[in-house]
């Protein structure tokens, strides 16, 4: 059974796919990390973000203890990682790792921008998970300031809109729900209603 999440930042997506795995006992791919991991190598080495020969290498070169890491999930590597992710062949470099996950026995969950649309698109269960942009800055901007960063919530706002506008936009992979996706809105719900409703769809897909 592969769960295919995608969305926006800051929509939920993440919580339910931990959440979705850790109920069905599958392995869970945050794919995100990938290009959070490629943009630090890049920032790391003070390399230009859209040097597409560097990113490649930088993707190539992942291995997957590299993402375990606090500085990877802040503001800074997530505005990094929406510019590399918008280069074409590193999106090529990371999807292959990204299907050998998908191909585990048994399945797995992935969330990210395009596991339905095209990392996955024979997924058995996709779910789009979204919110109101001021909703998502909310919980980045709690989020964050639980992790110790300083943030203003109109800057997290603004970076978000950015964000959607450019992983919505770019040519390859754009992100968008799949046509056989279910839409889920997370604006008015807090976790537990979200986690339950993402599980309502996995059990009415699974029959
Ligand atoms: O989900 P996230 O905030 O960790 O993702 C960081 C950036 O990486 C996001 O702005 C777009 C990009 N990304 C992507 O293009 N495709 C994915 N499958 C996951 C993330």
């Amino acid at each position: 059974m592969i769960v295919a999440i995608d969305g926006p930042a800051a929509s939920g997506k993440g919580t339910i796919a931990r959440r979705l795995a850790a109920h069905y006992g599958l392995p869970h791919l945050d794919t995100g990390l990938l290009y959070r991991a490629t943009a630090r190598s890049l920032v790391d080495e003070g390399g230009a973000l859209d040097d597409a020969g560097r990113a490649v290498a930088a993707a190539r070169g992942l291995a997957l203890t590299d993402f375990d890491e606090a500085r990877l999930r802040g503001r800074e590597m997530g505005e990094a990682a929406s510019v590399v992710a918008a280069i074409p062949e590193v999106r090529a470099a990371l999807a292959e790792m990204q299907r050998r996950f998908a191909d585990h026995p048994g399945g797995a969950v992935l969330d990210g921008r395009d596991i339905g649309t095209v990392i996955a698109p024979d997924a058995r269960i996709k779910i789009f998970v979204t919110a109101s942009p001021e909703t998502r800055a909310q919980r980045r901007a709690l989020e964050l300031r639980g992790r110790g960063e300083h943030v203003d919530y109109a800057e997290i706002l603004a970076d978000i809109r950015k964000r959607d506008e450019r992983d919505s936009h770019r040519s390859a992979a754009p992100l968008r729900a799949a046509p056989d996706a279910h839409i889920l809105d997370t604006t008015d719900l807090d976790i537990e209603a979200a986690f339950g409703a993402a599980l309502a769809i996995v059990e009415k897909a699974r029959g």
